[in-house]
């Protein structure tokens, strides 16, 4: 049973991130941290996280944890790197090539970047996951619903122009459609030695 003051579709996929956290990592920055939920628990398997969100209200419920500090910025202008960096349901707040080119650039060599996020649905366009919305369904119910109080935004691109535009930026990058409306996007900035 989980721990969690709530579940939804982003949080479903918390243990998920955690396991792609690099067992070097010390230092790792969440982007669009809303109420800090998932920088808590990175903060038990890291030294320091950096939690940062454009929306001040929703900071101002940011759970307070050691190790982890927050930051009212917009990644986009966010200096340094990191040995692990993660979005859930942030990426697609922001135009797509910008938002992937500056994940890339604060991801420290030899860290890892793991996304999870939102693509524009069309029951045309994706006729693979028809079948899966009563399996989503069935999941939702299960749950008890509580929705998130962070800012939300409608996903502009599609599926395939999202992984195309993640093959141009992030060489490498692993793309999955899931569960819950999501996909997930990992990859591994390579140390120049790997
Ligand atoms: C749908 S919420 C997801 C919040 C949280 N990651 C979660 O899983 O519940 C998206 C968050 O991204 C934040 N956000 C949007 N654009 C941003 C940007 N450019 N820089 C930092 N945060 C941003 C929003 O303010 C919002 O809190």
């Amino acid at each position: 049973m989980s721990a969690d003051p709530y579940w939804n579709h982003n949080t479903h996929y918390h243990r998920w991130l955690l396991d792609r956290i690099p067992s070097t990592a010390r230092t790792a920055l969440d982007i669009g941290c809303g109420d800090g939920l998932l920088a808590g628990k990175i903060a038990r398997r890291c030294e320091s996280v950096l939690g940062v969100d454009l929306d001040a209200e929703v900071l101002t419920r940011a759970i307070p944890a050691e190790g982890v500090t927050y930051r009212r910025t917009d990644f986009r202008h966010l200096e340094g790197h990191f040995d692990f960096v993660t979005a859930v349901a942030s990426l697609h707040h922001v135009p797509l090539r910008e938002g992937l080119a500056a994940l890339r650039g604060l991801v420290a060599p030899g860290g890892t970047l793991a996304v999870i996020g939102l693509w524009r649905m069309s029951r045309l366009g994706d006729p693979l996951y028809l079948p899966l919305i009563p399996v989503i369904r069935l999941v939702d119910l299960l749950h008890p619903t509580v929705t998130d109080p962070a800012p939300l935004a409608q996903p502009r691109e599609t599926l395939r122009e999202i992984r195309t535009a993640a093959r141009e930026a992030l060489p490498g990058a692993r793309l999955r459609r899931r569960l819950m409306w999501r996909y997930s996007l990992l990859w591994h900035n390579r140390a120049p030695s790997e």
